[in-house]
């Protein structure tokens, strides 16, 4: 028997169980992950929460839970290429990552190999936040000397956009709550606060000008943007949905170049970017790691061990 987070109906972190199920075991063509570490995002409770949301991703009840995971292959089926027992792996398994064992097809798309020097904790914290960071900043083509305003900056996201942006050799101006600011600080970001008046105070800040921004969060920092004169095509949203502004590039991480992900693990292996963790759950806590990440006032990720 193995252990996998399930919901047999939708709703808050309630629904989330913790099972007993039969040990899967890898096919022809696939192999199987033990899995050490599972990363929370947003989108792991808006689908276990929201039907309308789950139908999009082909998700219906009963379902598994959680996308981001990683930890070791430990069997490999007939036929399957691209992976031996024993390595270490990151990657992403819609619906049903939170689990002792998940059994993926090969060759695996979104799944890449977890470098030495990179915990699994660490490792499971970048196929969604990682790559869509990298995402939004790619498609608003960001370059060195670029002032770029980030909204929602120290989210699981933005931790990984403000970092990839300074690496670029942007200056970073990321919008958080006051009590954030020391935290947007410590990645070299100039803090400014979200809410009505943005512009004015991103303006007082920058008086040259913003060449390029993200929104991470809703739209406020894309409208913000708009105000002060940068072009839409230089403003990205990932969160927006159908109400991005006009113009503005809507995008996620399934946009993300395959090889960013390099990019950000040879970033970590430098030490040019670090991932903050705001906490780690044992599995058992499950519905109280969901509650926290449901808060929207997390500090970069939180994530789940097996
Ligand atoms: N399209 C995609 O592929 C994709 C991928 C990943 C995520 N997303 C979406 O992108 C959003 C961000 O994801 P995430 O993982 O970064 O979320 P997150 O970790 O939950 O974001 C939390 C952060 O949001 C900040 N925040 C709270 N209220 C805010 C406001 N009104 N304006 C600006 N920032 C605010 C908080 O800062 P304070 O604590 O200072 O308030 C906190 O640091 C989510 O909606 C998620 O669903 C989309």
């Amino acid at each position: 028997m193995s252990r996998a987070v399930v919901y047999e109906k939708f709703g808050g972190p309630e629904v989330l169980e913790l099972r007993e199920v039969p040990e899967p075991h890898a096919g022809p063509g696939e192999v199987r992950i033990r899995v050490a570490a599972a990363g929370l995002n947003p989108m792991d409770w808006v689908l276990a929460s929201q039907p309308e949301a789950a139908a999009r991703f082909g998700i219906t009840v009963p379902s598994g839970f959680g996308y981001d995971l990683a930890g070791v292959v430990d069997e490999v089926g007939d036929g399957a290429t691209g992976f031996a027992v024993g390595d270490r792996v990151l990657g992403g398994a819609l619906g049903r990552a939170v689990a002792d064992f998940v059994v993926v097809k090969t060759p695996a798309e979104g799944f890449w190999p977890t470098p030495d020097g990179i915990s699994n904790e660490v490792a499971s914290t970048l196929p969604v936040a990682g790559m869509t960071a990298a995402a939004a900043l790619a498609a608003i083509d960001l370059q060195s000397g670029d002032t770029v305003l980030i909204g929602g900056a120290a989210g699981g996201v933005g931790v990984f956009a403000m970092q990839l942006a300074k690496i670029a050799g942007a200056r970073v101006i990321g919008t958080a709550s006051e009590g954030t600011f020391e935290f947007l600080r410590q990645f070299g970001a100039e803090p400014v606060a979200y809410g009505p008046g943005l512009a004015d105070r991103v303006r007082a800040l920058a008086p040259g000008g913003v060449t390029a921004a993200t929104d991470l969060f809703g739209t406020e920092t894309a409208e913000a943007a708009l105000a002060l004169g940068v072009p839409p095509e230089r403003i990205s949203t990932i969160a927006a949905g159908p109400n991005a502004p006009g113009g503005v590039r809507a995008t996620g991480g399934f946009d993300a170049d395959p090889a960013a992900m390099k990019h950000i693990t040879d970033a970590i292996l430098t030490g040019d970017l670090t991932v903050p963790i705001a906490a780690i759950f044992p599995v058992e806590q499950v519905r109280e790691a969901v509650e926290l990440q449901a808060g929207r006032h997390v500090h970069g990720k939180i994530l789940i061990t097996l």
